[in-house]
């Protein structure tokens, strides 16, 4: 098994820029199905879920090249319409290719996704929206055959929850069906705001992204472009994060401190000095972390789930009682018993996790149980005394381009190895 051997203690400083972020990317490179011709994707993160979405859009028939942080996709020719199940389970956001799919081709046949590590998944706002635009769909042992036979056509949806992953489907189906389609209560991420920025970079007609209605109406075509994926929040956060765990200053770049207001205003409760210019926030902690108000997670812009377990780390170092609330993944605490094995005091029931911060984390031997679990634990790793072997960081791989090497390069001392 690959890890990282992290020996902390050592505090952070100069300068780090953010990559393109993994989430703005999956659905935009989904929605390269609906131009047929060729797109230019700039920042675009060398990470496996972009491989994964790359082998997908080949298996349909379409080109993608990558040189550097351009990925180049052609989906001029399409020759299948079916996604074979190996392929499906890769990734949560292979779900956007049921709308994707639906938009180009009129029908498909696919499985239900995988990357499920956040507990159980479900995509039943997805599929209600599209049958309310015309969709058959019909599942058979986990099956979905969809198809479309007299096109899809605008509908007005009110979403019960405002799901990322089912306004992202709606929009790729809606860009190319006939009519006006109105998405009530959708989820106002910047990630969605950067999908529409792309279809209307293509040529379709949305307007209200960022709000809580959406409209998006229908075009014939959509035309190639060249576009720059917006830089990833959440790694901006992680960077942060671990400033925070290791004192020092850090200078982070090429990220959007308006989308990260809520992780920002929790750190300098927490006893952090924060500054933020012309596309950088600065960070410093030079004097102990102390415990904070409630930390509830919400949708956008309330504060996000994919950070939660970072400042939970931070958290567990912050002197006094903190109290966490998860509100989204009812799986997104399983980093909490890894933290408690490097000598965090965290009590977690449910969906709510108490924290009593202690003056100092010990390396220990602990796992990735997901994605932002992993890096959570990289960085409480940087600030404990002595070494920690840290496991299953394939997940880790899925959302950080080299975590290993960005942290080196703030000072943090980190080596994948096989342990
Ligand atoms: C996306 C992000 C993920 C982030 C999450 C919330 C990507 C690739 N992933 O995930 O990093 O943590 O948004 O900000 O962009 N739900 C249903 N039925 C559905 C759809 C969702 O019950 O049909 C529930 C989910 O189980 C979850 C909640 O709604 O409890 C939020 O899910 P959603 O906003 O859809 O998240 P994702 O798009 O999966």
């Amino acid at each position: 098994m690959q890890g990282f051997i992290i020996e902390g203690s050592n505090r952070v400083g100069g300068e780090i820029s953010v990559s393109g972020s993994k989430n703005a990317a999956l659905p935009i490179i989904a929605g390269c199905l609906l131009v047929s011709g060729e797109v230019i994707l700039r920042g675009c993160p060398e990470l496996s879920d972009i491989y994964s979405s790359a082998r997908i859009l080949s298996c349909l028939g379409c080109k993608c090249t990558r040189s550097g942080d351009t990925l180049t996709v052609n989906c001029k020719e399409i020759s299948r319409d079916h996604i074979p199940d190996k392929l499906m389970r890769l990734m949560r956001s292979s779900s956007l290719y049921l709308g994707a799919c639906l938009g180009r081709m009129g029908r498909c046949t696919l499985s239900y996704p995988g990357g499920c590590e956040l507990g159980a998944r479900p995509i039943d706002l997805h599929i209600t929206a599209l049958e309310k635009m015309g969709a058959e769909i019909k599942e058979e042992h986990g099956v979905l055959e969809c198809s479309a036979p007299s096109g899809l056509h605008g509908a007005q949806i009110s979403l019960s929850f405002p799901s990322v992953g089912a306004t992202e489907n709606i929009m790729l189906a809606a860009a190319l069906a006939k009519g006006e389609t109105v998405i009530y209560n959708s989820a106002r991420e910047p990630e969605i705001a950067d999908l529409a920025g792309f279809l209307k970079r293509c040529g379709a007609q949305i307007s209200g992204e960022g709000t809580s209605v959406i409209r998006i109406c229908g075009v014939s075509e959509l035309y190639p472009c060249e576009y720059e994926i917006m830089p990833d929040r959440i790694v901006a956060a992680t960077y942060l994060c671990t400033a925070a765990l290791a004192g020092g200053g850090l200078m982070v770049k090429n990220t959007r401190a308006n989308e990260l207001r809520p992780v920002i205003d929790l750190l300098c409760e927490a006893g952090c000095d924060i500054y933020d210019y012309d596309g950088r926030i600065y960070i410093s902690r030079n004097r102990p972390l102390k415990a904070v108000s409630t930390v509830r997670t919400m949708p956008y812009p309330g504060f996000p789930t994919d950070a939660q377990p970072l400042v939970t780390a931070v958290l567990s170092r912050a002197k006094g009682v903190s109290v966490v609330v998860e509100n989204i993944f009812e799986n997104r605490f399983r980093l909490n018993p890894e933290l408690v094995r490097m000598g965090a005091d965290i009590k977690t029931e449910g969906r709510i996790a108490v924290i009593e911060g202690t003056d100092t984390l010990y390396g220990a031997r602990v796992m990735a149980s997901d994605l932002r679990a992993g890096a959570a634990l990289a960085a409480a790793a940087a600030s404990a005394q002595g070494i920690t072997e840290l496991g299953n960081i394939e997940f880790i791989d899925r959302g950080y381009e080299h975590l290993e090497r960005s942290l080196s390069e703030i000072g943090v001392k980190i080596k994948r190895t096989k342990i």
